[in-house]
């Protein structure tokens, strides 16, 4: 068979879409706003769950000045349920950000996109494409079957340039909002993770995983060595702060001769071999589990939370963190991004936590 053709693609995702494309309430306009706000939502949430949260979000928050001038609990509020907190926060920064850097139009590029908080690769390539018409990709999960399937990829890992070459070589033909809704919207209707509809596809005379007869076994995964398991623990606490202000949390720099020497983070340590900081009396609430993989170990945390009232407590708190290390401050919520992926999931799951009470 002849190799897929990014023209022949591209014309029958757009007939496709023309006729399939499902009504979601946020491709209605191409008003940047919406379309971010729907993008954020979906980052980790299914569609179904997202529709009725982006409505009453857009009703109460309507443009970006609404959004970046918001009570910080009532945002809070009208997210409970969706999870992954950091988004929202994420949200009113950048909302925040486009009025002071950017005279409140929103910037229109995928380069700038990124410059936003909460705002990556895949997200700044949907919105500069679904918003603005720009020639670009949005390469998630979904996309990466489809393209590993019509390619017949031999082992890939994440991410693979083979992959990217092609979806950018079909948004490169333009039209790239519709191409990349097009191909979110096979990737969850028809070219399904295990049972594929290959019957019914567009791209059935381009797929090479078709044409070999074996469109279910993409993507193929590269195996990955073993990892080391190894237990930890950590403490996250969040001290409430005044006004219209999201909490701070308490983070220390790791002492020398610990792992990840001189990076800030959490407090946490290697069960039985690093300085334990939990002597004296430490009141957490709850208990999250959190996996983080370093070079060749698999690290499983269990990170204690809590949550300190008084300028007392927290001040005691900090001392006894200093037995572990002597650098140890209180950090706001906004700088949470520059910490590790596992450590603001924790974040998020004790967020929740204390959201749903
Ligand atoms: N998932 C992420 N973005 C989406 C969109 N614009 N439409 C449908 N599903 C999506
Ligand atoms: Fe996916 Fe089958 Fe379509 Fe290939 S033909 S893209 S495997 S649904």
């Amino acid at each position: 068979m002849r190799p897929p053709s990014p023209a022949k693609i591209h014309a029958a995702l757009l007939a496709w879409y023309q006729k399939n494309a499902r009504d979601l309430p946020w491709r209605r306009s191409r008003d940047p706003y919406p379309i971010w706000l729907s993008e954020i939502m979906l980052q980790q949430t299914r569609v179904e769950a997202v529709i009725p949260y982006f409505e009453k979000f857009l009703a109460r928050y309507p443009n970006i000045s609404a959004l970046a001038n918001a009570e910080i609990d009532e945002l809070r509020g009208l997210w409970a349920g969706l999870g992954y907190y950091s988004r929202v926060m994420n949200l009113k920064r950048a909302a925040e950000g486009i009025l002071e850097n950017f005279q409140g139009e929103f910037p229109r590029s995928m380069e700038t996109l990124r410059s936003l908080p909460g705002i990556g690769p895949y997200t700044s390539a949907a919105i500069a494409s679904i918003a603005f018409d720009e020639k670009v990709a949005a390469v998630d999960g979904n996309l990466e079957r489809v393209f590993s399937r019509i390619l017949a990829l031999p082992k890939i890992a994440k991410g693979a340039d083979e992959i990217h070459t092609i979806a950018a070589a079909v948004a490169a033909l333009g039209n790239a909002g519709s191409i990349n809704q097009a191909l979110m919207d096979l990737g969850s209707a028809i070219c399904l993770a295990k049972t594929p509809k290959c019957e019914i596809c567009p791209l059935a005379s381009e797929c090479l995983a078709l044409a070999q007869g074996r469109a279910a076994d993409f993507p193929l995964r590269a195996v990955k060595k073993k990892k080391l398991e190894i237990d930890a623990h950590a403490y996250l606490f969040f001290a409430k702060s005044k006004g219209n202000e999201p909490d701070k949390i308490l983070i220390s720099r790791r002492p020398p001769g610990a792992w990840l020497a001189g990076l800030w983070d959490i407090p946490w340590w290697i069960a039985g071999k690093d300085k334990d900081p939990s002597s004296g009396d430490i009141r957490t609430v709850g208990q999250v589990e959190v996996r983080r993989v370093i070079t060749h170990h698999k690290i499983n945390f269990q990170v204690k939370f809590g949550r300190v009232g008084s300028d007392k407590e927290s001040a005691s708190l900090e001392k006894s963190m200093r037995s572990f290390s002597n650098e140890v401050r209180w950090a706001s919520l906004s700088e949470v991004e520059s910490l590790p992926r596992p450590t603001r999931k924790a974040i998020d799951k004790a967020l929740s936590f204390f959201n749903s009470r």
